[in-house]
Order: structure tokens, then sequence, then C-alpha cells
């Protein structure tokens, strides 16, 4: 069994009151930091944790946190990215509404930390129970004097904020995230300036993730170092994977950095191996923008060794053979699973939510999303596979923030690791349709095509 930080008390009754969490030990980091620790110990702690920002970037957060500009007289924030609409990804909706005290209590140290009084969590418009579950957490832990004036008696000042999205994925991209808190539409910012400069309402801000700011809970508890021995080399400590597809056992499951992929699909402590006796064909391991990899290069590395689900090993050979552990989406397709359908999927959703402030994006996504409907649909082109491949790269790094790449990876990836699949959707296109939506549609492509569509 590997270590649970995040999730040891999660079968509990009651783990969700305050009164619970605190007796199975919770709101202890909250008393060591404010009476035994500065802000910069704790910031340094956080640092030799080696904890890494699990929202999908993997940016070290103690780095971050040490980045947080500090004038006089200026208010500071941190904001708690908890919008969470990656496609495949639903672990902080999990933890916030199981132990939303994980969170706040790390809201707090986290603050203390950057000398924030204000803090937000920005949580997905469309979590509402979540949303109540929060604040319910909240006033119970102000009531308890953790929040408000004079925390503990420490004389350190702190409020928490609920603020409901805006209901877009871009929203969750932090700047436009700080846009939307703000009151604007969200759109993305153009950075720098970087919102530890210039974050919310122009002043510095640290954003993070939910899982990372709980993260910091177990390490003020236990010392960063001890964090640090958990997991592998620069990927330290423990991880949640949102686990879903075709597996026995979808579900959120927190594992040790390190683990290997094959021991996490196939054992019973995690997936239980693939439903209904089928063979892995591919899977998307950190949500809907990381690259899909085909079942021989997700378990194994170019030299034959298993890989590992770590920030490391999952990138390893690069774009050529390798992924990214990103938001910790772990999209399992079996045997049976269409490729080009799966593509096309994503791509409708990357179109449907991109901003529109640059056209590489705005006009690109729907460039992809309209190649993959004929591809899917029966009425594509050998060519357009080339197409489809040419206007990934000219969307991938030429936008004003990450939603881009993310369009542009799975497409591409998907191209590179089943090419044979997209051409025999060209060559076969009936057979194609007939294997994924029945013989009823089959001497019909435009029908289908009307039925499914884009609405
Ligand atoms: C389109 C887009 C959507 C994103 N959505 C989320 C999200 O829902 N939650 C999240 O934590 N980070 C999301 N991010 C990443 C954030 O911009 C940011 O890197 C993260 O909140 C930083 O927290 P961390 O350092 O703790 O990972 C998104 C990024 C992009 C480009
Ligand atoms: S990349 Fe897409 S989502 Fe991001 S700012 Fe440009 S148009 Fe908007």
């Amino acid at each position: 069994m590997g270590r649970k930080l995040l999730l040891e008390h999660i079968n509990v009754p009651g783990i969700n009151t305050f009164q619970v969490y605190k007796e199975k030990g919770g709101y202890r980091a909250v008393e060591k930091a404010l009476k035994t620790m500065s802000s910069d110990d704790m910031v340094e702690e956080v640092k030799k944790s080696g904890l890494r920002g699990r929202g999908g970037a993997g940016f070290p957060t103690g780095m971050k946190w040490s980045f947080l500009a500090k004038p006089e007289g200026v208010p500071r924030y941190l904001v708690c990215n908890a919008d969470e609409s990656e496609p495949g990804t639903f672990k902080d909706r999990y933890l916030m509404t199981h132990i939303p005290h994980a969170l706040i209590e790390g809201m707090i140290v986290g603050s203390y930390a950057l000398g924030a009084n204000t803090s937000y969590i920005y949580v997905r418009g469309e979590m509402m129970p979540q949303i109540r579950i929060l604040e319910k957490a909240i006033a119970e832990a102000k009531a308890a004097g953790f929040l408000g004036k004079n925390i503990l008696g420490s004389g350190y000042d702190l409020e928490i904020y609920v603020q409901p999205g805006g209901g877009a994925y871009i929203c969750g991209e932090e700047t436009a995230l700080l846009e939307s808190l703000e009151g604007k539409r969200g759109n993305p910012r153009i950075k720098p300036p970087f919102p530890a400069i210039a974050g919310l309402y122009g002043c510095p801000t640290v954003v993070n993730n939910v899982e990372s700011i709980a993260a910091t809970v177990p390490i003020v508890n236990e010392g960063g170092e001890e964090y640090a021995k958990i997991g592998i080399g620069r990927s330290t400590g423990t991880k949640l994977i949102s686990a879903s597809g075709n597996i026995n056992k979808p579900g959120v499951y927190e594992i040790e950095l390190g683990l290997s992929v094959e021991d996490f699909i196939y054992s019973d402590e995690y997936c239980g191996g693939i439903a209904n006796g089928k063979r892995l064909k591919a899977v998307v391991a950190g949500g809907s923008s990381v690259p899909i990899l085909p079942a021989n290069l997700i378990l194994n590395l170019a030299n034959g060794d298993k890989r590992l689900m770590s920030y490391e090993s999952l990138s390893e050979g690069g774009f050529a053979t390798g992924t990214m552990l990103g938001s910790g989406g772990f999209v399992v397709l079996d045997e049976d699973q269409c490729i080009v359908r799966n593509t096309w999927n994503f791509s409708r959703f990357y179109h449907h939510e991109s901003c529109g402030q640059c056209s590489p994006c705005r006009e690109g996504t729907g460039w992809m999303e309209k190649v993959l409907h004929r591809l899917e649909y029966g009425h594509g082109k050998m060519s357009d596979i080339d197409l489809l491949v040419d206007v990934s790269k000219k969307i991938e790094g030429n936008t004003i923030c990450p939603l881009g790449d993310a369009a542009a990876w799975p497409v591409a990836s998907a191209i590179r690791h089943f090419r044979d699949e997209f051409e025999w959707h060209v060559k076969e296109p009936k057979l194609a349709l007939e294997k994924n939506y029945g013989l009823a549609h089959y001497a019909d492509p435009i029908k289908v095509a009307e039925e499914v569509s884009v609405n």
C-alpha cells in the first residue's frame, strides 16, 4: 500500500466536518505554522519538499512562492484554482467534496506563508455543491478561531472567500481566472507581468491548484525533507490521479510518485485492469491536453524499462515517445475505442472553449474540428491527415496562453501514433461508420453527421 497524505482519512464518517477533521489531527499545521514558524520558514519548507504544482504545469511551488513581490503597503493574495474543467480530471472536486478542511487548512498556512490577509477559492461555476461545502467549512473554521482576526492569538488575520467561476474552461488558466475574479470576461492576459508581480487587482498574487495547496499541510506537519523522501527524483510526494475510461475501478487514487504505470493500471489497489478482459490500446495520462500514447509506449520506455508515474518518466522521449503527467487525468482506452472519434471529441471541446483572442487558436481549433469531423463521418481525404498536422504546428507555440498547445498536442500525437487508423477512416469510411455508430447509419454518413453533429 502506498502512503496516503491527503486521502488517509477519506473513509472516516464525518471527515467533512471540522470536528472530525480536527480529531484526526487536522489544523495541527496551522497551529505549528502560526506559533513556531515565520513566513520565510514556511516558504523554505515548501522549497525543501520539492512539491510541484498539481494543476498541470508542475512548476515548483516553493519557488513560485519565493517569487512573490512584497512591496510595502500593497496587499498580496493567495488564489486557489478550483476551476477544474480539464476533461478526464476530477480529483480536486473529490477532495473538496469529501475533505474540504484539507483545502481550508492549506489555504490558511499558504496565506500565512505569503503574507496574504484576504484569499480566494475560485471554484468552477457548475460545482454548486462544492461551493456550499466550502462555505460551510470556512464558517466552521472561523467559529473555531482558525480564521478571522488574530487567529489563535498570533496577531495574524485572514478571510477566505469562495467565488463561483465564470463557467468556461479557459477561466482555469491563471490570468483568465484573475480577470474573471475581478468581474471581467475570463480572457488570459499577456505575460509578463506575471501574477507574482501584478496579479489580482494589480497586486502580487500566487495562484495555486487545490491539490498543491492541500499538500502544504503534510509538508508543514512532517517537514519538507520528510515529504521529499516520498516519490522519485524531482517528482516528490504523492499525487491524486483521476482514473477513468475502460478500467475495472474508475475513481480518484492517491499514489506515491514513481509507481509504475503498469502497476497503476493493472493492480487491484488502483485501476484493477482493463474492463471486460479487453486489451489496453492507449492512455491519455494527464488530462485531455497531453499527448496520447499507445499501450507499448505508456507501459515501457524506449530502453525497455517500465515507465513510471512521475513528471520525468512520463515525459521521457519528448513528444516523440513521451507525454506529460499534467493534471493527473488518466484516461484509459481499450482495443475497441476509435482514436479518430476520440480526437475529434477532444477537438470539439477546445474549439468550443477557445476564448478567441488569438487567431491561430480561434481559427485553428475550428479547422481541426471540421477536418476531424469529416474524417470521422466518412468524407475525409488522405491529404486531410497532413493538413491536421500542419494546422496543429501552426497553433503550437503561437498563442497567448497554453490552450492553443493543449488543442494541438492531442491531434498531433494521435496522428503520430495512430496514422493507420486515420488512413483506414479514409479508405474504409463505411466500415469506420459501422464500427462507431452501427449498421443503421451504414449507408448515409451525412445523416449521421447531422444527428451527432456539434450543437
Ligand atoms: C486552458 C487552461 C486551463 C487550466 N485549468 C486549470 C484548472 O482548472 N485548475 C488548475 O489548477 N490549473 C489550471 N490551469 C493551470 C493554471 O494556469 C496554473 O498553472 C495553475 O493553477 C497553477 O497552480 P499550481 O502551480 O499549483 O499547479 C489551466 C491552464 C490552462 C492553460
Ligand atoms: S490561446 Fe486560445 S484560449 Fe488562449 S488566449 Fe489565445 S485564443 Fe484565447
